[in-house]
């Protein structure tokens, strides 16, 4: 299958306004000095090569390589340089600076110069002058990794952008594919890629084994030459399924022997790997709790045979019980994780990184920060949050994930009783507040084979946008969105303007048609795409709306199932007070009435009402703005996306009509409005 270049589809851009400066940028740039020597900066200066050549239109002569060159050429020119020297450079950190007719890019790792030149050609592609160039750039989170939900039959478990481009019918794929995706992913900085699904089916359980393994070795070696490392989900159960023991249990000296000559063989052939990512106890994979063992001690087990090898073992914390009976109102899905990881804090190894859910249920468009976040105090933890749009709109409707990442970036979880000392979810995995290494995010990936990688053209820039991120979280969500656009679309400024409008608003019109106030689900079973208010209403997966004729909502409060307790004050407080919890999460935390009045003036049944039909008018207008950029942007993107927002178009009203008529039902209330309700 054909594929396109994403936002490194680099295009010549005008230089004319530089060209009464001091000096010709296509000059400065054609002529680089290498003062470093290795795998990554072989890719650096190819990369170099790439970008100058398409942006700027030049040929680049690559002039001395290795460190001992330290003469500072006669000519302007560009220097790669590792250096030990610069103290505010941290692992993976970059410099770009021009000094004596130079731009210097330095770092003290090679990934950090790969990180360098692939910052260079978007600065390239702003047109801006480079020798005013004067930054330094440092990763704020060391692990900045993609989970991929790919199946070795070719599937993608929720993927929404054909299949995959690693696996099909069993085995493992190698094609330029790979590479240019390997490439599209350090340009945005990831340093870490799980291929397989956390769901280890069968088939995929023997990617531990020699019948995978030298294809493993092949990837990995593509993938370190970008600065990545590959990591493979395993089956937990390995030791059964594909050991032929009797037992799993993590305390039994045959399994624990068993783990450690598999890891010793795997990591004889492939060293470079990162590690492991399980999925335990969870939706019916089999983990510890089987043998009555903890979450750490299935975790450690593990941990302690990848040690040697300096590998990392990173376990989900999305562990909860799928078969509740629906009548049952005191447990509650949302505790699970807290409840079962909580009182284990610090009992990890070093290695060992507890993967969490951004929130307590499960990828919804709106809920509160999981409070396993500010919990955990000496643990290492990272934040796994979904860039497939599996609840967000599934790459059909457009929807910006990045302003709800930062959102929850910026959660203050009160971890520390000094409550001026910050710990928010940044500081936590970046490692600030707690001092920890390990720690970072993990994006559940929206890719597939389509020719554009992400089905909806526009839903690449929530993969690009994770990358950048986990890298500057700094940025706004709007600077990444204009960022994108000009690496991929356009800098004309009405496009800009229109897509950069499109996106800012897209979460929030998303929500507004879809599910009020945080109470999540009402989508329709096993799909997720569409609605369903009642779909998941009598099942047994916890996830209940409990809506009646005077109400709705789930009481989480401490009369209710206790669940704000997870919090620390003052968040405790917040959420369990109705009146100073924050509206948009209001039917998450509490049961409210229909007839109680909002913040806005409005009653809950009015806010339900009006937030549908706002959410279809704004779809409309999205879908119109879209129309006047015909003939601005590549064509074939243009008619992609204008289909994507017909479908939109459809879901939205779907939403709208059976959340409007399914209330009105319940409440008997009228629109004040006397708009159509069915
Ligand atoms: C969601 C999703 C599943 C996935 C699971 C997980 O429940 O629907 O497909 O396996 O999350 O994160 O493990």
């Amino acid at each position: 299958m054909s594929y396109g270049k994403g936002w490194l589809a680099y295009h010549k851009i005008k230089t004319e306004k530089n060209d009464s400066r001091q000096i010709s940028i296509q000059k400065l740039c054609s002529f680089l000095t290498v003062r470093a020597k290795g795998k990554i900066i072989d890719t650096a200066v190819e990369e170099y090569r790439t970008a100058a050549e398409q942006i700027l239109g030049i040929t680049v002569t690559v002039n001395e390589r290795g460190s001992s060159v330290s003469k500072q050429p006669a000519v302007p020119g560009v220097i790669f340089e590792l250096t030990e020297k610069a103290p505010d450079l941290k692992k993976d950190g970059f410099r770009i600076f021009f000094a004596e007719n130079q731009l210097f890019l330095s770092a003290n790792t090679e990934s950090g110069l790969l990180y360098a030149v692939f910052e260079l050609a978007r600065r390239m592609m702003d047109g801006i002058y480079l020798p005013d160039l004067d930054i330094t750039t440092n990763p704020a989170m060391n692990l900045r990794m993609i989970n991929h939900w790919d199946n070795m039959d070719g599937s993608i478990e929720r993927g929404y952008s054909g299949n995959s481009f690693f696996f099909k019918e069993g085995q493992i794929l190698h094609s330029d594919r790979i590479h240019a995706y390997v490439r599209l992913m350090a340009s945005i900085g990831i340093n870490a890629i799980v291929i397989n699904n956390v769901n280890v089916h069968e088939r995929e359980s023997y990617l531990i084994t020699d019948k995978y393994l030298d294809s493993l070795k092949k990837y990995a070696d593509v993938f370190a030459a970008y600065g990545i490392q590959l990591y493979i989900c395993v089956n937990f159960a390995a030791s059964i399924d594909i050991g032929s023991l009797p037992t799993a249990d993590p305390l039994s000296g045959d399994v624990i022997s068993w783990w450690q000559d598999t890891v010793r063989h795997i990591y004889d052939i492939v060293p470079e790997l990162g590690g492991f990512v399980v999925k335990a106890d969870s939706e019916g994979r089999p983990g510890p709790f089987t043998y009555g063992r903890t979450q750490a001690d299935g975790a450690n087990m593990l941990g302690r045979a990848l040690k040697p090898y300096g590998g990392l073992l990173i376990w989900r914390c999305f562990v909860y019980n799928c078969g509740q009976d629906w009548r049952d109102r005191k447990t509650d899905r949302a505790k699970a994780s807290y409840d079962y990881f909580k009182d284990l804090d610090g009992s990890f190894e070093e290695n060992v990184i507890l993967q969490i859910k951004n929130g307590p249920m499960d990828f919804q468009i709106r809920e509160p920060v999981s409070p396993l976040f500010g919990g955990l105090k000496n643990t290492n933890s990272i934040l796994e949050v979904q860039i497939a749009g599996e609840y967000t709109g599934q790459q059909k409707d457009v929807c910006y994930l990045v302003p709800m990442w930062k959102e929850i970036l910026e959660f203050e979880t009160y971890a520390f009783s000094d409550k001026d000392k910050s710990s928010t979810v940044r500081d936590i995995v970046s490692g600030n507040a707690f001092r920890n290494i390990n720690c970072g995010m993990a994006g559940v990936t929206n890719t597939g084979n389509d020719y554009n990688w992400t089905g909806n053209d526009l839903a690449a820039v929530n993969l690009y946008g994770y990358g950048r991120l986990c890298f500057c979280p700094d940025m706004t969500a709007e600077q990444i969105a204009r960022e994108w656009i000009t690496m991929t679309l356009s800098s004309d400024s009405q496009v800009m303007n229109t897509v950069t409008n499109i996106l800012m608003h897209s979460r929030s019109t998303y929500e507004k048609y879809t599910v009020p106030l945080g109470i999540g689900w009402m989508v329709t079973p096993h799909s997720h795409y569409g609605p369903d208010v009642d779909g998941y209403e009598y099942d047994k997966w916890g996830t209940y709306h409990r809506a009646d004729r005077n109400g709705l909502g789930v009481d989480r409060t401490k009369k209710g199932t206790g669940f704000t307790a997870q919090y620390n004050e003052p968040n405790a407080s917040m959420y369990n007070n109705m009146d100073t919890c924050p509206e948009e999460l209001l039917l998450f935390f509490h049961r409210v009435r229909y007839d109680k009045v909002l913040k806005t003036g409005k009653t809950l049944i009015q806010h339900i009402y009006d937030t549908h039909f706002e959410g279809v008018e704004e779809v409309k207008n999205m879908r119109k703005e879209w129309a006047a950029l015909e003939n601005k942007i590549p064509e074939d993107v243009f008619r992609r996306v204008g289909e994507r927002f017909e479908m939109q178009m459809q879901n939205a009203v779907e939403w709208r009509d059976r959340i409007n008529t399914y209330f009105y039902r319940m409440s008997g209330a009228k629109d004040e409005k006397g708009r159509k309700i069915y």
